[in-house]
């Protein structure tokens, strides 16, 4: 199992270019089924999630190649509609395949996605929104199949803006008989991303980046070039990791307007943030005040991705601060890690008042999944003495090694194999 070991109270100084948007590739990855030919997605980042992706692309028959950060997915020949159970499992989100695969091939069979660390995650407004598209859905012994001769355009309300739901109907909408309306769709940038690619594809879809996408259904797709929208959440962490640790760092290739909101508190914190183009100066001395109350919530509000980030960095703060978690029922596992530091923090329900501390103290911890660990390693970089993050097998599944992007900034932080003994 490997680590990060982390020493901390170095501020970090220089320039990181961000790497393109795994939650952005993965619906884009999957669109790439609707038609035979060779697409072409760029700057996709190399984690654990797209080699899922892959995986899967090759189990349904598809070729799926990378060189560098371009993937190149031949879809011209499906030999199933079948996903198997052992990569189900591994992610989630993989159930945004029934979309592509009922559109293509009129019938897809999956079993329902595995438990998730971050809280319960129901896919009944997937189901909802397929069935309305004319699906036929059975569950039987843990399989869901799903079949339909042909797909016909829906008028389709959400109760929640699911971003999954929302790129699964897209998805299977597309190419379906008239014209498909989605009401309190999500607004995340990853579902205008997808919509750019299914209209490069020759899709008709508009509206995304609302609450109201219109998809009219066409008859044929073609193959395309794309290349990935740079990752709002990485830029986020390292930007949150930067005014925790003090130090001047430049991030390039963001869109700083995707993570607004995250910017908005720093500057609130008294971090000085400067968004000029594609990049974002932040500059920290280490110290910053309280921000009052935060809500999770879908895009444009603070994003449930950068929660427990923002968390770790306002334990330092002069203070109290208040975040409240309102997309996911259990994501809040790094409270007891970060309480291991010395943070000092109240937690209720789904509800942590966040007392400001001094200081933080190295600490022995674990990550239980993606943006816990990050958290992890935005507090270790800001403690005093040593901080070893277990689990780094779930922050690879989201930074294309974070390590390497925080070292070239100055951070003490490696990657180091613990032995069963350790
Ligand atoms: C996407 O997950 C992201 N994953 C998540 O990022 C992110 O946390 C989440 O959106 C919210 O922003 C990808 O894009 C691959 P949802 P998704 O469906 O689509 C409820 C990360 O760290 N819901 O928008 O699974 C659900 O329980 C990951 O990169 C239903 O009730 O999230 C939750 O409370 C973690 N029924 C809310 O909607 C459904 O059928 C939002 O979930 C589907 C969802």
């Amino acid at each position: 199992m490997e680590q990060f070991v982390i020493e901390g109270g170095k501020p970090l100084y220089g320039t990181v270019r961000i790497h393109g948007a795994k939650n952005a590739a993965l619906p884009i990855l999957a669109a790439t089924l609707l038609t035979g030919g060779i697409h072409e997605i760029h700057d996709v980042p190399r984690l654990k999630d797209i080699e899922v992706m892959g995986r899967i692309l090759g189990a349904l028959g598809a070729r799926f190649s990378r060189a560098g950060t371009r993937i190149q997915v031949d879809a011209s020949t499906l030999r199933t509609c079948h996903i198997p159970d052992v990569l189900m499992r591994q992610m989630r989100s993989s159930i945004f395949l029934m979309g592509p695969l009922l559109s293509r091939l009129g019938e897809v069979s999956v079993t329902r996605p595995g438990g998730c660390a971050i809280g319960s995650r129901p896919i009944d407004l997937h189901l909802y929104g397929l069935q309305s598209l004319g699906a036929h859905i059975e569950e039987k012994d843990g399989l869901i199949r799903c079949s339909a001769s042909k797909l016909t355009g829906a008028t389709i309300h959400f109760k929640t803006p699911s971003v999954g739901a929302t790129e699964n109907v897209m998805l299977a909408a597309v190419k379906a008989e008239g014209t498909t309306v989605i009401r309190n769709a999500a607004r995340e940038p990853e579902i205008v991303d997808l919509q750019s690619f299914l209209n490069r594809m020759g899709a008709d879809v508009q509206g995304a980046g609302t609450d109201t996408i219109i998809i009219h259904g066409v008859r044929e797709l073609h193959p395309a070039s794309h290349e990935i929208i740079p990752d709002r959440i990485v830029a986020g962490t390292l930007a949150v990791a930067a005014a925790a640790a003090g130090g001047e760092v430049t991030l390039t290739n963001t869109i700083p307007d995707h993570l607004r909101y995250t910017l908005h508190l720093l500057n609130k914190a008294g971090v000085s943030v400067s968004p000029d183009g594609d990049a974002i100066r932040i500059r920290s001395d280490g110290r910053h005040r309280a921000v009052g109350r935060i809500e999770t919530q879908p895009y444009p509000g603070f994003p449930t991705d950068m929660q427990p980030q923002m968390m770790a960095f306002l334990c330092l703060a002069d203070g109290t601060s208040v975040i409240c978690e309102r997309i996911f029922d259990a994501r809040l596992k790094h409270v007891s890690e970060l309480a291991r530091m010395g943070a000092d923090l109240t937690v209720e329900g789904n509800t942590v008042w966040i007392h400001g501390v001094p200081h933080l103290t190295g600490a022995d911890v674990e990550a239980t999944d993606l943006r816990a660990g990050a958290a992890l390693v935005v507090a270790g970089l800001s403690a005093r003495g040593v901080t070893r993050v277990g689990g780094v097998q779930h922050i690879d599944r989201g930074y294309e090694g974070l390590e390497e992007m925080l070292s070239s900034l100055g951070g003490r932080i490696y990657r180091n194999s613990r032995s069963d003994s350790d």
